[in-house]
């Protein structure tokens, strides 16, 4: 009665509110059929990252982690029509999986795909003159979401809105001698988002088809 309960549970909320999507199925089943992991957000995830970045009207959008581009094209979808979303990838296959999928969905006039590891990006990034995104996704390699939420403070200003997946990861973050580097990725974010002055932040945790894991999500109040 959890994990069957919650898949279930999904299919009834995107069944009424999420219409059927081709692009979307397009985008899973090119990522699945190049055998790139299931690591893409749920439907319903999806489309609240869309809905919170048109709440925020956000106008420009960093993305880190790309996989096949799925939240790439939710989020990309809320943005005007001289938006722009940076996204990071460092496997370069998912990147050309992503790369296809974005033409696809008519969207890469919105999207620039950056090859390489998020950690050498970013700073290139700042030296490129970007300071101030209106909305950060952090959902890469968890060891190094501390660095990444570093980052997401340096390339933000006041309102800007931060966004992490995979926070709760099955409950194990409560693992505080965990020594599953993810875990503790997880847990130093965590601590770092508490103790950061620019920003006030919440958590909450999620169930459904990808199982049981949450959402941080912070909002920053002062400039840098
Ligand atoms: N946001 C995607 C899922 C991303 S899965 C979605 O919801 O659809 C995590 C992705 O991060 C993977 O594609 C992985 O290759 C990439 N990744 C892992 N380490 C990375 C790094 N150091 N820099 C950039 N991307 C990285
Ligand atoms: C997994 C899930 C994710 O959402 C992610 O970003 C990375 C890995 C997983 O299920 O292992
Ligand atoms: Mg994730």
């Amino acid at each position: 009665m959890t994990q069957e309960l919650w898949t279930k549970v999904d299919r009834y909320i995107n069944d009424l509110l999420i219409p059927p999507d081709p692009i979307l199925d397009a985008t899973l089943a090119a990522s699945d059929a190049a055998g790139l992991p299931p690591h893409n957000v749920s439907p319903n995830q999806g489309k609240l990252l869309m809905l919170l970045a048109l709440i925020h009207k956000a106008r420009t959008i960093l993305e880190i982690g790309t996989l096949g581009g799925y939240s790439t094209i939710w989020l990309a979808r809320s943005l005007p029509a001289d938006g722009r979303l940076i996204t990071l990838e460092s496997n370069p296959k998912h990147a050309e999986v992503a790369r296809n999928n974005i033409v696809h969905a008519g969207l890469a006039h919105l999207v620039d795909l950056r090859v390489g590891y998020a950690i050498d990006t970013l700073p290139q990034l700042a030296a490129e003159g970007y300071n101030r995104f209106d909305l950060i996704f952090i959902d890469a390699d968890k060891p190094s979401n501390p660095e990444y939420l570093e980052w997401a403070f340096k390339l933000s200003g006041c309102g800007s809105l931060i966004i992490a997946d995979n926070v709760v990861r099955n409950g194990s973050v409560l693992e505080v001698n965990s020594n599953d580097p993810n875990v503790q990725g997880i847990r130093q974010f965590n601590e770092i988002l508490s103790a950061q002055p620019r920003v006030t932040a919440t958590a909450i945790q999620t169930v459904g088809n990808k199982g049981y894991d949450g959402f941080a999500i912070a909002v920053v109040t002062s400039d840098n």
